[in-house]
């Protein structure tokens, strides 16, 4: 497992004291008992209603290597003024240490997707830390940056507030050098009065940007002024606008939407793009766009980042795909769990006949096609060719319903095949490796959703 921090660069950072635990490493960091990573610090803050303090003992029982407290003192306990200050610390040494380039995002609505579309696009190009969910706010936002590991090349961190002075402290932890305002709209208006209010509080994302740095703003809103004035009154000479509206910099033209996908030109410098997602929506569109002038700035060319968002938005079960583990050689897993009959069964194995496996093998997990009445059968058997196109070269099946394609194969085509998902989760836990290209798909109900998410624990960087 890599590490995190030594123990020593916790203590260093935070100022604390700290019994038994000479030599030891910090792999991972969490404030949930009931999620620990490997080589877990736990950090006990205390919450609105529960306090980190009563689950100390269940998360060092719990195989937690270290954890970090306010009060207390006991074998591997490292003890600090307020956990959740020696949190910030630690969010402040990682971010001292990076070399990553850093974007924040902010704003009203949008703040998620954004985060994601902009994370999508730096996969592509580099190893990339980005805060997960929608963790933005003032234990979410230390906690994630404190996570970002020394070699990750680009970070990704949301920013996200309920009243006013609360973005400022969180930008200058995360220090951006491109700062993201997706939109204003009324929301929280009560905390602020006005629009104007929530725009200067979203402005306030400006006194943490790094000298040099860039703000990219969304200029779809009538706030867009306020926001000019007041990044030029904190000395942010480098803005960068996109939107709809005429005379931004990324300027969306020619929106289409269907029903799960979206097309746009976007012109920026006279240059045209053509932009293609998966979802629908103009709003996407925005944030995507979002996306691409933080691509160029970062210096992603535009082709890796169009192709990026191309995949971008597929949810989970339905196409989502996911690199995991070290980017020099990752497993590609493909999800697809959550629904399959014939069609859509060859429509996923005839994409994948055409996906090459990262470094490793080509890896498919079949599960029982549901509902097929009488013929189910025959049609699980006639599922054989296009398997056989698709250039398997481990098969497992899963189900009942697919001991017909099983004997279609032929025993020496078949890896391995179990009645449930249950019993086949280990089996791939422990055949599968980094470099493998890996789907999994079969009809809700057989519950493959609990296979990829045993890949993803087990094979994905924490
Ligand atoms: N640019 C946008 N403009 C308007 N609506 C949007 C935009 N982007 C996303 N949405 C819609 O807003 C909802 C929330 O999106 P998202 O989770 O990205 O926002 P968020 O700012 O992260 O929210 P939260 O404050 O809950 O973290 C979604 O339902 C989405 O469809
Ligand atoms: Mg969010």
């Amino acid at each position: 497992m890599p590490v995190l921090f030594t123990v020593d660069e916790v203590l260093a950072a935070t100022q604390g004291r700290a019994q038994e635990l000479a030599g030891t490493s910090i792999g991972s960091i969490s404030i949930d008992s009931r999620e620990l990573g490997p080589d877990a610090l736990f950090v006990a803050i205390q919450g609105d209603r529960l306090d980190g303090h009563d689950f100390v003992a269940q998360a060092l029982d719990n195989g937690a290597a270290a954890a970090l407290v306010s009060r207390g003192e006991g074998p591997r306990r490292i003890l600090v003024g307020d956990a959740l200050e020696g949190l910030r610390d630690l969010a402040r040494a990682a971010r001292a240490r990076s070399r990553a380039l850093i974007v924040g995002v902010t704003g009203s609505v949008g703040k998620t997707t954004t985060k994601e579309a902009i994370r999508t696009v730096f996969e592509a190009a580099a190893e990339t830390h980005a805060s997960i969910k929608s963790f933005n706010n003032h234990w979410g936002v230390p906690l994630m940056l404190a996570r970002m590991p020394v070699s990750a090349q680009f970070g990704v961190f949301e920013m996200g507030m309920s009243g006013p002075d609360e973005i400022r402290p969180l930008a200058q932890l995360v220090r951006p050098h491109i700062a993201v305002i997706t939109t204003v709209a009324a929301a929280h208006l009560e905390a602020f009065g006005s629009l104007e209010g929530i725009a200067r509080a979203k402005a306030e994302i400006f006194a943490g940007i790094e000298p040099g740095g860039t703000a990219v703003l969304n200029g779809d809103h009538p706030q867009l002024g306020v926001l000019l004035e007041q990044a030029r009154a904190d000395g942010i000479s480098n803005i960068v606008t996109y939107g709809e509206a005429r005379g931004v910099d990324w300027q969306i033209l020619e929106i289409q939407t269907a029903a799960d996908k979206s097309f746009a030109t976007i012109e920026h410098n006279g240059e045209r793009h053509a932009l293609v997602l998966n979802v629908p929506g103009r709003h996407m569109v925005a944030n995507a766009t979002a996306a691409l002038a933080v691509a160029h700035l970062a210096g992603v060319a535009m082709d890796v980042a169009l192709r990026a968002l191309a995949g971008f938005g597929l949810q989970a079960g339905r196409g989502q795909r996911r690199l995991l583990g070290p980017v020099e050689k990752p497993l590609l897993l493909i999800d697809e769990s959550y629904n399959a009959n014939t069609a859509s069964m060859r429509a996923a194995l005839e994409v994948f006949a055409a996906q090459s496996a990262p470094d490793g093998r080509k890896v498919v997990v079949l599960g029982d096609m549901l509902e097929l009445g009488p013929q189910s059968a025959e049609l699980h058997a006639s599922l054989r060719d296009a398997v056989m196109e698709a250039g398997v070269e481990r098969l497992y099946l899963v189900g009942p319903a697919m001991t017909a394609l099983a004997a279609a194969m032929g025993r020496e085509r078949v890896t391995a095949h179990t009645q449930t998902a249950a019993e086949m989760a280990p089996i791939l836990r422990n055949d599968l490796a980094y470099g493998d290209a890996v789907m999994v798909k079969g009809s809700n109900g057989v519950g493959l959703s609990s296979i990829v998410g045993q890949i993803a624990k087990r094979f994905e960087r924490t």
